[in-house]
């Protein structure tokens, strides 16, 4: 596996492990679509790749139009395949770095997914601790990570509980190596900060269909 684009394959295997990963974090994110009140729905994606859940979960929302997007991807070719999926709908693609606050604006509903098996174990606290200034009032973070050992989620969703977010669900498959984990912010937002930078995205991109991480 050579590149981002590349890693993005396994999503053509309908038993891979990203696939299925992305059927619960589709799911999660129509849900917290659903939950937004009515009026302008602001949505955010980290790391957004080439935007199949956002799409996914967008297609079968009756409010899509509603939907005012932003979705951070570095790499230029799924930054193209992200644009080309979501046209039609309210969201921007920006090519450059979701390390920094600087690039998002606060938002109803937040993707982390693809970040945390990438990073280290200090930038997903910093990043945890952070999401509460990226959140609007009662906003809901759809993450993803796998559970090898040493599995590190045990410690993620105590992150989340200490920033204020409470569990709507933490979805994983017996035989695969992903968890997609979805915490509502229940305490008060923090105030939007620009320029914070929340990560170092360290990770290689390896063959998804093996081993599904991240
Ligand atoms: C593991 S993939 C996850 C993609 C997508 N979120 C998903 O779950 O399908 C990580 C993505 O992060 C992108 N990436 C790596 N470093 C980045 C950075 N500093 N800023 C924005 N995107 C980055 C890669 O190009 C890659 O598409």
């Amino acid at each position: 596996m050579k590149n981002w684009v590349e890693w993005h394959i396994a999503y053509d295997d309908p038993e891979s492990g990203l696939t299925r990963r992305l059927a619960h974090v589709r799911r999660r994110v129509l849900e917290a679509v659903e939950r937004v009140p009515s009026g302008e729905i602001r949505l955010i994606s980290m790391c957004a790749g080439q935007g199949l859940d956002v799409a996914g979960a967008l297609s079968g929302f009756a409010r899509s139009a509603d939907v005012v997007g932003r979705l951070v991807e570095l790499d230029p070719a799924n930054v193209t395949a992200a644009r080309e999926r979501l046209s039609g709908y309210r969201i921007e693609v920006v090519e450059g770095d979701a390390s920094l606050t600087s690039a998002y604006f606060p938002a109803d509903v937040v993707l982390a997914c693809g970040v945390f098996g990438n990073v280290s174990d200090e930038d997903i606290h910093r990043t945890v601790s952070v999401l509460p200034s990226l959140c609007r009032e009662g906003a809901t973070v759809v993450w993803t990570r796998h559970h090898e050992p040493p599995d590190l989620t045990p410690t993620i969703r105590a992150w989340f509980a200490e920033a204020g977010f409470e569990e709507l669900g933490f979805d994983t498959e017996p035989g695969y190596s992903y968890s997609v984990g979805t915490h509502r912010l229940v305490g008060k937002p923090l105030p939007y900060r620009d320029d914070v930078k929340m990560f170092d995205f360290v990770g290689k991109p390896f063959d998804g269909r093996r081993t599904p991480r991240s």
